[in-house]
C-alpha cells in the first residue's frame, strides 16, 4: 500500500508524537535516495550555496539558483514534503515575499522557509494568506552572517533569551507550521520546545526539540568546507569517494 504524501499538517501533528526527522536535498538522486529512507521532510536550504556552489556563505545565492535546484528535487517525486529557502533579500516586503514564493512553488516546493522573527511576520502572514505553507528559521540566521560577523550560538544572554521567545510566538500567530532553531543554547530550545504549540526542529541546539535537521553533505562527510561542531561524523564518504577513484587510477 502507498503511502500518503507528507503535508505540512503532518509535520505539524508529529509534534509530540514522533520525531521528526529533516534532511536538506540539492538534486534529483539524493531527494531520491533520502525520501527512499523514509525521511519526512526535505529542505532545499541556501546552505546549497556553500555546500554545492562554492559561494563563501549563503548571502550570495540568487532565486534562480533555488528555483533550479528544487525542480531538480521536485523531479524526485518525494513522499517527503518540499521546503525551499526564499533566499537572502528575496523577502524584504510582503509582496516580494508572495511573488518569490509563489516563484519557488511553481518551481516544485511545497513549504518556503525564510529567516527571522518578528520583523518578517508580515510577509509571513502574506505567504500564509495566499496558501503557501511556511517554515521559519530562528536562532543563528546565516542570511545575516556578514553583518553579524560570523556564526554565534544564540539565546545565552537574556535579551537574546526573551527575544527568541518573542519570535517563536510570533511566527506561531503568523501560521508558520513548523520553526528551524539553529545554533540555540538547549536550554532554550528546550523551552521554546514546550512553549509553543508547532514542531521546532533543531540544528546544533541540543537533543530535547522535536525534530533534527542536517545539511546532508555533512551527514554524509563531503562538505567542502569546515565540519560544524554539532556533527557528528558517522561516515567519511569524502574519503571513501577519493580511495576508490585512486583505486580506480591505478586499474587503468
Ligand atoms: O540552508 C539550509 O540548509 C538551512 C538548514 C541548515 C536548516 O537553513
Amino acid at each position: 500500500m502507498e503511502l500518503p504524501k507528507i503535508t505540512p499538517s503532518a509535520i505539524r501533528a508529529m509534534k509530540g508524537r514522533e520525531r521528526i526527522a529533516a534532511l536538506t536535498a540539492y538534486d534529483f538522486p539524493m531527494a531520491k535516495l533520502l525520501d527512499d529512507a523514509g525521511v519526512p521532510l526535505l529542505l532545499v536550504g541556501d546552505s546549497l550555496g556553500m555546500v554545492v556552489l562554492g559561494y563563501p556563505d549563503t548571502t550570495h545565492v540568487t532565486m534562480a539558483e533555488i528555483e533550479h535546484h528544487v525542480r531538480a528535487v521536485a523531479r524526485a517525486k518525494p513522499r517527503a514534503l518540499v521546503a525551499a529557502d526564499l533566499p537572502y533579500r528575496s523577502y524584504e516586503t510582503a509582496e516580494a515575499a508572495v511573488a518569490n514564493a509563489r516563484r519557488l512553488t511553481a518551481a516544485g516546493a511545497e513549504a518556503v522557509k525564510a529567516e527571522g522573527g518578528r520583523e518578517i511576520a508580515p510577509q509571513i502572514r502574506a505567504i500564509v494568506a495566499a496558501g503557501i505553507p511556511f517554515l521559519g528559521h530562528l536562532g543563528m540566521l546565516p542570511q545575516h552572517v556578514v553583518e553579524e560577523g560570523g556564526y554565534r550560538i544564540k539565546g545565552k544572554v537574556e535579551a537574546e533569551h526573551a527575544a527568541l521567545v518573542d519570535d517563536a510566538q510570533a511566527l506561531v500567530d503568523a501560521g508558520a507550521f513548523a520553526v528551524v532553531l539553529e545554533l540555540v543554547t538547549a536550554p532554550v530550545a528546550k523551552e521554546l520546545t514546550a512553549k509553543i504549540s508547532i514542531p521546532t526542529i533543531g540544528i546544533g541546539s541540543g537533543a530535547d526539540c522535536d525534530g533534527q535537521i542536517l545539511v546532508t553533505t555533512d551527514l554524509f562527510g563531503t562538505s567542502p568546507g569546515f565540519i560544524p561542531k554539532h556533527v557528528k561524523l558517522r561516515l567519511n564518504l569524502a574519503e571513501q569517494m577519493r580511495a576508490v577513484v585512486a583505486e580506480w587510477r591505478r586499474s587503468l
